[in-house]
């Protein structure tokens, strides 16, 4: 397997796209599915880029118009949302809201894609004026770590020029207060880290008063293990190892949990006894961002021991979940596709696909598996061309949804803008448009898109998650906004697994191990260039996807 990183495939492949620009192609389109999907005109992108901004502000001025300062807007009743605080069994809102204008800590960096500095400055101050963590909720870890100490060491660094990238963004009167609040609330969680049997952390923590008794031991994989960015930051920024060795500890246990025969983890763990409480082993939910997130570390602080263990998961993935045939862009067999496993010996536990998984085509991309990328891609295209939405569980083998709501997550999105930086095909900014064209037509509201509850009817809940604005919308616009400040210096920042962005820094960085990350490695390329295919696939294999998926749109471009 080919392991180059995204710093390289982006730049070389964008040779093979440069046609796009201006007028309509002068090659030959051979046919009706590379005319469309091939070329894209510059007017149907700044339309496009115009859409999504104005989804956006729809989204965050109705929020800080009904719902600030509680957590959530609730897009159909125009109010807002904070915890259930009668209902602490309530996991599903009380994990994620902590009474802390979750909205608007998650949604400040946003601001800073879509360049507007008086309200970026505006909102920080509204955080550092009006947010306390002194609150007696219980939220989960990792929720609140990716969503809000990522976001305020996200804008921390950007404010202070630790980020210079996105251009000036300082604030007089700014004096590293975000930092502080974000060491404020990880110091609350702290307790969460303490006398496990297995020093694995409890999934949830009370701000005030620490591990309750009688909480829930079972915490999942990637909870556990994908706070290795925020909390290595912190540390950094702090100049305090505590967070970062706590991260780093918590994932060389998981390590260590993984089956002895098959190398493989499962998906729910207890905290005490160390004992698989899920023995599911795939890409989805409860796994995805501790993937992400060994790869991600090395990009970021370049320790080797990070992608030694990425690596070694990518085998074990590759031996036991990928199945289909060896490229995805050429030779004959079924479409490459991952599957869920027991992680006891590999063998095949089910037939669903769910919808966070679609973020794994975007870690393909930083790891140089472009052709892999794009296939796996296609299997979330197909399922949403078929619904408008992705449905969080699909059933392939019964092409059927298991699980029908879509809360509106970003993770196909993120992928398509990431395939898009890499390979800067015009057919990604075609999916983009599809989606937000669907995204308007079903989950627009009075005051803001609201959570599909049913993608095959479409009904609705009145729910509008953070993520809506901090991932689903920023990624939107940066998929149509070539000169953007993000994408200018797009090999120097990193997205967190909330679409936070931190820079990446040599001072993160322990010297010596910059180098081979930069080193160009020219096999790695996939055979992209030499095809001169526009779309990144072919329309027959697409519709070879499309009918595997159990989308059956007479062709392509029947949508
Ligand atoms: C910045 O955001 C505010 C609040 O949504 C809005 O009123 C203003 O028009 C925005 N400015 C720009 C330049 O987009
Ligand atoms: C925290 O809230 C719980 C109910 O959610 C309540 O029973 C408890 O007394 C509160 N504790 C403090 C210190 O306010
Ligand atoms: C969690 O584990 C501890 C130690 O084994 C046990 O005493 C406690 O009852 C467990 N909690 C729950 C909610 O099961
Ligand atoms: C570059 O690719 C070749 C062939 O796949 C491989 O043998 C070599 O180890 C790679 N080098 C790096 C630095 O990844």
């Amino acid at each position: 397997m080919c392991y180059g990183l995204h710093f390289l495939t982006s730049t070389l492949i964008a040779l093979f796209m440069v046609r796009r620009s201006s007028s309509h192609p002068l090659w030959p389109a051979d046919n009706e599915f590379d005319f469309k999907y091939g070329w894209i005109s510059e007017d149907e992108i700044t339309i496009a880029r115009e859409q999504a901004k104005q989804m956006f502000y729809f989204g965050y001025d109705n929020y800080l118009n009904h719902a600030f300062p509680l957590d959530e807007l609730d897009p159909i009743h125009c109010t807002g949302r904070g915890p259930d605080y009668a209902h602490p069994e309530n996991i599903n809102i009380n994990d994620v809201l902590g009474d802390y204008s979750l909205t608007l800590i998650d949604t400040l960096d946003a601001l800073v894609v879509f360049q507007n500095k008086s309200e970026f400055h505006r909102a920080v101050r509204l955080v550092i004026d009006t947010v306390s963590f002194e609150k007696n909720v219980t939220v989960q870890v990792f929720e609140a770590t990716i969503r809000v100490v990522g976001s305020l060491l996200s804008a921390h660094m950007i404010l202070t020029n630790e980020n210079s990238y996105l251009g000036d963004y300082s604030m007089p009167d700014y004096d590293g207060e975000l930092l502080t609040m974000a060491h404020d609330i990880v110091l609350r969680m702290l307790p969460a880290f303490d006398n496990t049997l297995t020093g694995l952390p409890y999934p949830r923590v009370n701000l005030v008063n620490g591990v309750l008794p009688g909480t829930i031991n079972e915490t999942c994989t990637a909870g556990a293990g994908s706070l290795i960015l925020e909390f290595g930051v912190l540390s950094r920024l702090l100049d305090d190892s505590t967070f970062e060795i706590l991260a780093r500890k918590t994932n060389a246990r998981l390590w260590n949990f993984r089956d002895k025969h098959t190398g493989l983890l499962g998906n729910v763990i207890d905290v005490q006894t160390g004992e698989w409480k899920g023995t599911l082993s795939g890409l989805g939910a409860g796994l995805d961002s501790f993937y992400e997130y060994m790869l991600k570390a090395y990009i970021l602080f370049g320790d080797e021991r990070d992608l030694k263990m990425y690596l070694d998961a990518q085998d074990q993935i590759w031996t036991h979940m990928r199945k289909g045939r060896t490229q995805c862009r050429s030779g004959d067999g079924q479409p490459p596709i991952y599957v869920n496993v027991d992680m006891r010996d590999g063998k095949v536990l089910n037939t669903w696909i769910d919808s966070l998984q679609a973020s794994y085509a975007g870690v393909q991309v930083l790891d140089g598996m472009l052709d892999e990328a794009i296939c796996f891609h296609a299997l979330y295209y197909a399922v949403w061309k078929k619904y408008g939405a992705l449905p969080e569980r699909y059933n392939w083998h019964l092409k059927a949804p298991d699980v029908s709501f879509y809360p509106l997550r970003p993770e196909f999105i993120e992928s398509t803008y990431l395939l898009y930086r890499a390979t800067k095909s015009p057919f990604y900014l075609h999916v983009g448009r599809e989606i937000m064209d669907s995204l308007n037509m079903y989950s627009r509201v009075r005051c803001g898109f609201a959570t599909v509850h049913d993608v095959i009817e479409k009904s609705l809940e009145d729910r509008m998650e953070s993520f809506f604005l901090s991932e689903t919308s920023k990624y939107l616009y940066l998929l149509f906004d070539d000169a953007n400040p993000v994408n200018k210096n797009y090999h120097r920042l990193l997205f967190t697994t909330e679409g936070h962005i931190f820079p990446i820094s040599d001072k993160f960085r322990d010297a010596e191990s910059l180098s081979p990350i930069l080193e160009l490695n020219v096999s790695c390329q996939p055979n992209v260039i030499e095809d001169k295919i526009y779309p990144p696939l072919t329309e027959s294999r697409f519709n070879q996807i499309f009918k595997m998926m159990g989308y059956y749109g007479d062709d392509v471009n029947a949508a």
